[in-house]
């Protein structure tokens, strides 16, 4: 018997300006897809921008329904929408923000479960690490690969490469 350690790495940054250029695009995308929220329900707004391998930004956002089972998160919108406009096209990154009533809260906005599963299949698909980015007012996290924010993935975890 013996107890192992996991170690996550990921960088904070203070303010946008400290980020590369490709990076503070997809989170001012992000941040822009935060307006077309349909969160009636529960007045949280997100918006979540995946990148993909060309370079193209596909946004989304949290849509919400009075049978509240059938709404969906802002980055499975995206996700989603990113594969079926562009089938098979690597994800390489996604950006999320957040906050109650179309603010930004200071805390970075971090991605639900089910969220991660699927961010974790289609870096799968893509063969390419899919970075993270949860962006808050006063700090932004980014963390290079989906393993960083769901160890031990189900079904994925020796396969990307
Ligand atoms: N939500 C997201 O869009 N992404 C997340 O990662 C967490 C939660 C949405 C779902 C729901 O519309 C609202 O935020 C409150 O849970």
């Amino acid at each position: 018997m013996k107890t192992l350690n996991l170690e996550i790495n990921y960088t904070e940054y203070s303010s946008l300006d400290e980020m590369s250029a490709e990076d503070q695009e997809l989170v001012r995308a992000a941040v822009e897809a935060q307006k077309t929220s349909y969160a009636p329900y529960s007045k949280f707004n997100v918006g979540a921008a995946v990148r993909l391998d060309d370079g193209t930004i596909v946004k989304g956002s949290n849509q919400e329904n009075s049978a509240y089972p059938s709404g969906l998160c802002a980055e499975r919108t995206a996700m989603f929408s990113a594969n079926a406009t562009y089938p098979g096209r690597a994800m390489v990154g996604i950006a999320i923000a957040g906050g109650f009533e179309g603010g930004i809260d200071n805390a970075p906005c971090s991605p639900c479960g089910a969220c991660r599963q699927v961010m974790a299949e289609y870096q799968t698909l893509g063969k390419r690490n899919m970075a993270v980015i949860m962006v808050g007012a006063s700090k932004i996290w980014k963390f290079e690969k989906v393993e960083d924010i769901l160890p031990f993935i189900f079904g994925s975890f020796n396969e990307k490469k």
